[in-house]
């Protein structure tokens, strides 16, 4: 059995719920990395921080204690002691999460923090680098993606089961944004690691996905 799982990929592709499911499966501990950037943007959106100031973006991250604990079945996201679960899914902070991750300072503290929390093994991580520069060790990585149509799709039935108002148009403006700049950053950009898996699930079901997904978690 395997002990570290990555699973990288770009918005929208279903990363999260995989993940969480594979985790649930083994009996391991999800750690969702995008939910750590999120938390940093939010922090910044709520003290006036601008997404370019990389000086105040760094000491923000470092000095956020982000947690996560699943609490009914749902993985809860704490932030210095208040639960910022729902408040770090809302779609302007997801904007602002794209440019607050391209600060080299603020990758440094998180990728410090991620690799303390999958120091004991037996984690499932997801992300956009953690096959290529988080945990280039881990032993299973998949790059997990979709057709843009579909990943806008996805998303935009998300976003409305919230009641979290938008249009597809916008979400697709949303995701390009966003899948642009995380693939062309400096530091770290998106990009599948030489030894991981493809697996595009366009088309797929979640059950579909998580079983190919388990297979290769539980190859030799
Ligand atoms: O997966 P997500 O949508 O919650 O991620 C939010 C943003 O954080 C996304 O635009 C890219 C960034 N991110 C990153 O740069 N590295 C990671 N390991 C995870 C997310």
């Amino acid at each position: 059995m395997k002990k570290v799982i990555a699973i990288d990929g770009p918005a929208g592709a279903g990363k999260s719920t995989i993940a969480k499911a594979l985790a649930e499966k083994l009996g391991y501990i999800y750690i969702d990395t995008g939910a750590m950037y999120r938390t940093v943007a939010l922090l910044a959106q709520e003290q006036g921080v601008a997404v370019d100031d990389a000086a105040a973006l760094t000491d923000i991250a470092g000095k956020a204690e982000i947690t996560m604990r699943v609490e009914g079945g749902q993985n809860r996201i704490i932030l210095n002691g208040r639960d910022v679960t729902e408040a770090i899914r809302k779609p302007e902070v997801g904007a602002a999460a794209s440019p607050v991750s391209a600060v080299p300072g603020v990758r440094e503290h998180l990728v410090a923090a991620q690799r303390k929390l999958a120091a004991h093994g037996c984690v499932v991580m997801d992300g956009r680098d953690i096959g290529t520069v988080v945990l280039p060790d881990a032993d299973c990585k998949i790059y997990l993606t979709a057709s843009l149509d579909e990943r806008v799709q996805r998303r935009y039935d998300e976003l409305c089961a919230k009641g979290i108002q938008t249009t597809r148009e916008g979400v697709r403006e949303d995701i390009s944004t966003r899948d642009y700049r995380d693939s062309h950053r400096e530091t770290s950009p998106l990009k599948q690691a030489e030894d991981a898996v493809y697996l595009d699930s366009t088309g797929l079901g979640i059950p579909e996905v998580l079983s190919r997904a388990l297979a290769l978690a539980e190859a030799e």
